[in-house]
């Protein structure tokens, strides 16, 4: 989950390098490198930290050189340090290399050079593999490239420098994603777009087995027999200004102040507000395939996994088919019994997450088919996907997702809803309803961002505690386990979710006197359960803050504080209690002065297992 930058032109490369990396930060933060051809010869430079180390470390002394290549780093092999910060070049200095992904048979490849008289200054995967490109170096740099690859087992975005053809980048990749930004007279490369649009929109995506050749002048991609393939460029649509903060002190905030817009564009061309009907234009399964689907399972993992298990409320209640949620690690070791008439959805926010990846493919070979909700158009889990249904929530910085969930949650309704009706298990007027209310969504959400002071306020008063326990049934306990989520990963406040009725079974222990609790009530079928739930935590002295419909004075009688949503029906209840546990957990990480957009040992894109 590496940021990877590179570029060649007739620029001073360095600064684009820096200025690309910081919009990758996200993929990996814990070491950052460049390497620039400063008059022939490879200069690397490199140290353990955030982006603003490298910088002063460069600072008056920056690389001189119209190539070069950058990374910033998320460590899997070798701790993070100065020495296992990426570029790695060879003995010689002759090659240079940055990567994203694992070698996996780097060891036996070591252990060859090794033997051969190699020595090695880390720990890493990826500097066996520029030692590699040394050792079976040809005197031409592109087929030394088809060499090692075929040597290397794994994943990975490569990308090599050569000093003795200075005027060419060579980039592959394997399982995880590359892109190529085309200029006048100059081009970048990169592992996503933020990186590249401040500078260009003409892009195309690198697929699995690609080699790419760039230079200032041209781009030639190639397969590893040297069979040309011809890319198709298209126009980024978003700007420059989408991936960034745009005014928000933090990604994190911008991005929940974006959901009614993540909203209507996901909705826009599949919600019809006249007909009251819900369309897919992208999906082509017959209503005969659909009907033949017996059980449908949902894989994804963190965040995204959570919209999974709202997913399984809303396929099984309104579409009446049997749903299982996998975390996706889990999903292939315990042999699901997947067959052809499965459908396997996946939701991932970047598309690119290795387990989600490995599981999509593991239910394909067992024959199901597949949907891929994500939200990254071409990503490596929509292009393996049968279908794809996108979420349209832009760009998603934070590490902390939030737009992208409420996206997903949204996409996972309009589908149940499409599939009920394809099925005839939904009556038309209870899917009117539901996309009547659907349609007012956005606004609902705007409002409620509109008065977030008493969240301020709890997160002030609160926000010093070690613990903290969120608790709901049904709907409400899914996005309870959201919220508890949001919590611990950005404010490191100990969290935990619990459905309501659980709790009695060994976590009351914990409740006791000032440990805050968030009861979530607005799912009607349970809604008394819940607040007898909620009269056994008060009985221990927790500090309560419910969640209820405008309206419900029955909270007010129980509870310390009462957080208000705008009413709507139970199903898009979820949609609108997120937005405030979103913001508790911001203003409890912003009170505690936590890192919001980039908190400890986790990264935005996970592409290891
Ligand atoms: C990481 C991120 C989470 C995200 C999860 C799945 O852990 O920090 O925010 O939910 O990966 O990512 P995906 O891109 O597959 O939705």
């Amino acid at each position: 989950m590496c940021g990877i930058v590179g570029y060649i032109g007739y620029k001073q490369a360095a600064s684009f390098l820096l200025d690309g990396m910081s919009k990758l930060e996200y993929r990996g933060y814990d070491s950052a490198g460049v390497a620039v051809m400063e008059n022939g010869r490879i200069r690397v430079d490199k140290c353990v930290g955030r982006l603003d180390a490298l910088r002063q470390k460069l600072a008056g002394r920056m690389p001189v050189g119209t190539m070069g290549i950058g990374h910033t780093r998320w460590a899997t092999h070798g701790r993070p340090s100065d020495r296992n910060a990426h570029p790695h070049t060879d003995p010689s200095g002759n090659f240079v290399v940055v990567h994203n992904g694992i070698i996996e048979n780097y060891l036996s490849i070591k252990e060859e050079l090794l033997a051969k008289g190699h020595c090695f200054l880390s720990e890493t995967d990826t500097e066996v593999v520029a030692h590699l490109m040394a050792d079976l170096y040809d005197g031409d740099f592109e087929s030394t490239v088809k060499k090692v690859l075929q040597r290397i087992k794994g994943s990975y975005s490569l990308v090599f420098m050569c000093q003795m053809e200075p005027d060419k980048i060579i980039c592959t990749k394997k399982d995880n994603p590359l892109i190529i930004g085309l200029g006048e007279g100059e081009n970048y490369i990169a592992s996503d777009i933020p990186a590249i649009i401040n500078e260009t929109r003409r892009t195309f995506i690198m697929s699995d087995g690609e080699i790419a050749t760039v230079t200032a002048d041209s781009v030639w991609v190639q397969d590893i027999n040297g069979v040309p393939i011809s890319k198709k460029v298209f126009e980024v649509s978003w700007n420059a200004e989408a991936a960034e903060k745009g005014g928000f002190e933090h990604f994190m905030l911008k991005e929940i102040y974006e959901q009614p817009k993540s909203m209507r564009d996901t909705m826009t061309g599949r919600v019809d507000a006249e007909a009251l009907c819900i369309k897919f234009p992208e999906l082509n399964w017959s209503p005969e395939e659909m009907a033949a689907v017996d059980r449908i399972f949902i894989v994804a993992c963190g965040t995204a996994y959570h919209a999974g298990i709202v997913g399984k409320y809303y396929l099984e209640q309104l579409a009446k088919v049997p749903v299982e949620v996998d975390i996706a690690s889990e999903f292939r070791y315990r042999h699901p019994l997947v067959d052809g008439n499965s459908l396997c959805i996946v939701i991932s926010q970047s598309g690119e997450t290795s387990d989600t990846l490995a599981a999509l493919r593991e239910a394909k070979r067992l024959g199901a088919r597949t949907l891929a909700v994500t939200n990254v158009v071409g990503s490596s889990i929509a292009r393996d996907a049968d279908q794809v249904v996108y979420t349209y929530a832009g760009p998603e910085i934070a590490v902390a997702s939030t737009k992208a969930y409420t996206t997903q949650l949204l996409a996972m309704l309009m589908f149940a809803i499409y599939i009920g009706r394809l099925r005839e298990s939904l009556p038309e007027e209870k899917a009117k309803e539901l996309v009547k209310g659907l349609t007012l969504i956005p606004e609902q959400i705007h409002q409620m961002l509109e008065n977030v002071d008493q969240i301020k306020v709890f997160a002030r008063k609160y926000g010093s505690c070690e613990d903290a326990f969120f608790i709901g049934r049904s709907l409400d306990y899914a996005v309870a386990l959201e919220g508890a989520l949001k919590l611990k990963e950005i404010s490191y406040i100990h969290a935990e979710a619990y459905a309501a009725g659980e709790l009695k079974h060994g976590t009351l222990a914990l409740i006791v006197e000032g440990v805050p609790v968030i009861v979530l009530a607005t799912q009607e079928d349970v809604y008394d359960k819940t607040v007898s739930n909620l009269q056994e935590v008060k009985a221990r002295e927790a500090v309560v803050i419910a969640m209820g419909f405008v309206g419900d004075e029955n909270l007010a009688k129980y509870a310390d504080h009462v957080i208000y949503i705008p009413r709507t029906g139970k199903y898009l209840a979820p949609l609108l209690a997120v937005l405030p546990l979103q913001l508790l957990a911001y203003y409890a990480a912003l009170t505690r002065g936590c890192d919001v957009d980039k908190p400890r040992n986790l990264a935005k894109s996970v592409t290891v297992e």
